[in-house]
């Protein structure tokens, strides 16, 4: 009796590792791939946030990238801990009821200053014949991950360019309530070009939270939430020897830039990076088509366009006198229209450059240069464009004579005045305009 009962569970057991633990193990290119077989790998919920921890809270999902520039690459990013060594990549393939599973490569970007969390590239070659539209991700292999989160692999599907110029603004933090200036400068990227504009939005104030509404509503403002200090630390500056013991650096800025990058790489003929008050201002052309498709056609192997920034300080104030600009008094913030004076370049101080990319070009972007690009980076010369960075002065004790004029943002003040006052118009801020 015994014995036969010994029997029944050894034939049990066979027939869970055969039949229903079956698993293939096969070879494409070195990679190793797993297979396990399921009834169903489609109950869980596919993540929605921007951010999704994995089990243990040492590794943040932001959303994987389908990538065949080199290979059939899905390059997952991620906000990994320096600890973690192990993840895999779990695809559901086209069809098939199984899961199959392979070791990532992980890829930790360059310029992490040291925090104990940072951006990595969480690699994984897709299976032959796969064609996977989900996949999870976990720390074990052969893991019981169908009551994770699944993610979609997005950049599968592709579409016609739908902007010619895209501006990734990475977070906006600090309670942000430059309201005036920022408007402005919204108007400022459409006149210039931009048909979208992607900002990571940790808080601000209520005025400026009416404002991304609106210009989310009129299509131009993409808004993506980026609440980093749910499960992170996130540091105000770069490097982690200025910040204590905080878990990643500059509200995760890179991250973002990243996630901008592969979110418009296949919409988006180029795309800026930089920040909420920086503008690339051309001096040769009134729009970035113009430029760019001169700048391209000069240099066709170039894929990261890279400008000087040029400080113009919100101390060194000149009134223009234009008319019809009297309601702006009653909104918070800074007017760019007021400031035409830069700061002279200080020798042997980095200029901390801006770029425009083309995305399909790009691997890893920094803030001031990419990580790894298949193209060339050019210094655009001076004479062709600045970015006009409207902020506090970088030397304030510099005597006023030494500011440099520059009026070049005077020249759209027509069209700039009227969209913003038919902005202001629609916006009905709490202070009241
Ligand atoms: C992970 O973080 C969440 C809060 O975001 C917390 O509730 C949970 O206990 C943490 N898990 C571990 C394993 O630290
Ligand atoms: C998973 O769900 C999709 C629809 O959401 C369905 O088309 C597909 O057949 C399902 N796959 C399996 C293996 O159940
Ligand atoms: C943001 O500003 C408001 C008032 O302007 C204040 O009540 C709130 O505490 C601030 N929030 C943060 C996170 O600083
Ligand atoms: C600024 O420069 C002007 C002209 O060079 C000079 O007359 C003036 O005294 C300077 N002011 C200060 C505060 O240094
Ligand atoms: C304002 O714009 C108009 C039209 O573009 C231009 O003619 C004029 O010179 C500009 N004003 C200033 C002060 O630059
Ligand atoms: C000011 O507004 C009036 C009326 O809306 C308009 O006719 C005029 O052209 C505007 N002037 C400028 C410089 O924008």
């Amino acid at each position: 009796m015994s014995s036969l009962k010994r029997i029944f569970m050894l034939v049990c057991l066979l027939v869970i590792i055969c039949v229903v633990l079956y698993i293939r193990i096969y070879l494409q290119k070195g990679v190793h791939y797993e297979v396990i077989f399921l009834e169903d790998y489609n109950t869980s919920d596919v993540a929605q946030d921007t951010i999704t921890p994995l089990k243990g809270n040492k590794t943040f999902i932001i959303a994987p990238y389908y990538d065949n520039r080199e290979g059939n690459l899905v390059r997952v990013l991620g906000i990994v801990h320096t600890e973690v060594t192990n993840l895999f990549c779990y695809f559901c393939c086209y069809g098939q009821k199984s899961l199959t599973f392979t070791k990532a490569m992980i890829d930790i970007h360059s310029d992490r200053f040291g925090f104990p969390f940072g951006l990595a590239d969480i690699n994984c070659y897709e299976p032959p014949k796969c064609q996977a539209t989900y996949m999870y991700l976990d720390s074990t292999s052969g893991g019981d991950v169908v009551t994770q989160p699944r993610f979609e692999i997005r950049n599968r599907e592709r579409q016609p360019f739908s902007a010619d110029f895209t501006v990734c603004i990475s977070t906006m933090y600090g309670n942000y309530s430059n309201a005036l200036q920022f408007i402005q400068t919204i108007e400022m990227y459409k006149l210039l070009g931009a048909q979208r504009v992607t900002i990571y939005v940790k808080d601000c104030s209520q005025e400026v939270k009416k404002i991304l509404d609106y210009y989310s509503k009129e299509g131009t403002v993409e808004v993506i939430l980026w609440p980093i200090e749910r499960y992170l630390r996130p540091s105000s500056k770069w490097h982690h020897e200025d910040s204590d013991d905080k878990d990643i650096g500059y509200y995760g800025q890179l991250s973002t830039l990243n996630d901008c990058l592969y979110k418009n790489m296949y919409k988006s003929k180029y795309v800026l990076l930089n920040d909420l008050d920086e503008i690339i201002l051309p001096f040769e052309h009134m729009t970035w088509d113009g430029m760019m498709e001169k700048l391209q056609q000069e240099n066709p192997n170039v894929g990261v366009f890279l400008f000087e920034s040029h400080n113009f300080p919100q101390t060194a104030v000149t009134d223009g006198n234009f008319p019809n600009v009297s309601s702006w008094k009653k909104v918070p913030g800074f007017n760019l229209l007021n400031h035409v004076h830069r700061e002279p370049s200080r020798p042997n101080i980095f200029n901390a450059r801006k770029m425009i990319v083309d995305p399909r070009k790009v691997i890893q972007t920094s803030v001031h240069s990419v990580l790894k690009s298949f193209g060339e980076s050019l210094n655009v010369p001076l004479q062709t464009a600045l970015v006009h960075h409207c902020r506090g002065p970088h030397q304030p004790n510099l005597n006023r004579s030494l500011l440099i004029n520059d009026r070049t943002i005077w020249k759209y003040n027509v069209s700039l005045i009227s969209n913003v006052n038919r902005a202001l118009s629609l916006i009905s801020l709490p202070t009241g305009t």
